[in-house]
């Protein structure tokens, strides 16, 4: 694909030690979000308009820290038993006794609806000799170990030891299973290990805010997938906080993509640490410069959203209508999910319908803004050995109207080390960019490996990695380093 140089770019928001951090990249064909924002056809919310007020500094990172045990294992005290991290959904766990298992490396709980309204987080290991109590999802009236049978009641307090006699050392009320914390918000669990820590609400910052329009605990699973990867946590994790490897690992979409047009915020206020990317749709890449069609933008993206209703006649850009090529594609959009959910989505902006917009919890949870694509993202350590993680991708459809009953959450899809994305037929579109995506991650993850000793750290964009070189910043704090 040519690409030319014709930039456009504004809105400088800070000086620092080299020079102006530029917000963006844009072209005549392709202009910054704000830009696409004032341009909308309806009203923008205010969380969306609102922009990130924090820079963080420019540092290099070290690469050890994605393949060495010990950082590993620093991470495992200082983090994960120590902070607020996005475990499941409400909807995992409809009745009470049904239980999800939550694992982070080695570390592992279980969550339990253990009453109407009440959700509990269990360590997953026996109080008799360590076994683990919850090997699988599903459904029991009490927690019973398979080993003795030794059993708690879903509230964690202790009913049952067989040959009670043998144990008068053991006293019930010292025999509770121990918990973790659990807060919900939008419809997502949460649990932070620390008996200590701030209540949930210090660390979602501006997340209830934003979202509080779109309803996310309105919504249910539609699909889940575990994706097993051979590359470290944060590895996965960051070739998804960036748009800048679009122009070359998702070429194909830069017809129809604003990838470096794409907007980036972040806010980090006390124990709040938030990011958001808005990466526009229907709007051609700046890389195709100023001459890039807009047509083309619209009618690939037709093409894209169409994809997920296989059937459905593709609309074409209509080059008299008075609504811009964006609004053109949304508009089908609202009137296409409107019959399809008995809703009405006439007062939604073309940004929620149709374009890509990501917010980030530290330190795991990625929710999605929006019907352009509305994921959820987790990312977690796996088992023992810094080199491999696990990535959960779901999708939240809205729940339908005219009082249809909620759809059941979808079950889990597993994929394994070398299985491939599109083995999972029910993601369509997505399993490509997928897999695009999780050819870089083993690639990456041997590489820093074998760095040269003089060069090895990771060196991020000032603008378009920043979420990255955020999230190091707030790792950092976190250990103690
Ligand atoms: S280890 Fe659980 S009952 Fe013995
Ligand atoms: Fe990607």
């Amino acid at each position: 694909m040519r690409m030319t140089s014709a930039v456009h770019y504004s809105e400088k928001i800070m000086a620092g030690e080299f020079g102006d951090v530029i917000r963006g990249f844009s072209s005549k064909a392709s202009p910054l979000v704000s830009g696409l924002l004032q341009a909308d056809s309806r009203e923008v919310p205010e969380g969306l308009k609102q922009v990130g007020d924090y820079a963080p500094q420019s540092k290099p990172v070290p690469l050890s820290r994605y393949y060495d045990p010990a950082f590993a294992d620093l991470e495992k005290e200082k983090l994960w038993k120590k902070t607020w991290q996005y475990a499941c959904r409400e909807e995992d766990i409809p009745e009470v006794g049904d239980r999800y298992k939550y694992d982070v490396g080695t570390l592992s709980w279980f969550i339990v609806r253990s009453a109407p309204g009440e959700i509990k987080a269990f360590n997953n290991a026996c109080l008799h000799r360590g076994t683990q109590l919850c090997s699988n999802n599903g459904w029991s009236e009490s927690i019973r170990c398979p080993f003795h049978a030794w059993e708690w009641k879903l509230d964690g307090d202790l009913k049952n030891i067989p040959s009670r006699w043998d144990f008068p050392q053991v006293k019930s009320d010292d025999f509770k299973l121990p918990q973790a914390k659990v807060a919900t918000w939008g419809g997502f669990v949460f649990i932070n290990p620390d008996p200590d820590a701030a209540p949930l609400e210090h660390y979602l910052g501006v997340m209830p805010e934003h979202f509080k329009s779109w309803e996310p605990e309105n919504r249910f699973t539609a699909f889940h997938i575990r994706k097993l990867v051979r590359a470290n946590w944060k590895v996965t994790m960051e070739a998804f906080l960036e748009s800048y490897h679009v122009v070359e690992t998702h070429t194909e979409s830069l017809g129809f993509t604003g990838d470096a047009s794409t907007q980036y915020d972040i806010w980090d206020q006390g124990d709040a640490h938030i990011s958001r990317l808005i990466t526009p749709l229907a709007t051609p890449s700046p890389h195709l410069g100023d001459e890039a069609s807009i047509a083309d933008a619209a009618n690939y993206a037709f093409q894209a959203f169409a994809l997920a209703m296989p059937g459905v006649p593709v609309p074409k850009f209509d080059a008299d209508s008075q609504l811009t090529a964006r609004a053109q594609v949304a508009q089908w959009r609202r009137q296409m999910m409107g019959a399809g959910l008995g809703r009405d989505f006439s007062s939604w902006p073309d940004v929620t319908m149709i374009d890509s917009v990501e917010y980030y919890m530290f330190p795991n949870f990625c929710p999605w803004y929006g019907e352009g694509l509305p994921l959820v993202y987790q990312f977690l350590p796996y088992g023992n050995d810094p080199n491999l993680s696990v990535m959960s991708v779901r999708l939240t459809a809205p729940l339908p109207g005219g009082g249809a009953p909620r759809p059941p959450s979808a079950p889990i899809r597993e994929i394994g080390f070398d299985e491939a994305f599109n083995s999972a037929p029910e993601i369509g579109l997505l399993a490509i960019i997928f897999d695009q995506d999780m050819s870089n991650l083993p690639r990456i993850q041997e590489g820093l490996k074998a760095a040269s000793d003089h060069r090895a750290v990771a060196t991020f964009g000032r603008y378009q990695e920043q979420r990255i070189q955020h999230f190091h910043e707030v790792l950092d704090k976190t250990l103690g380093l």
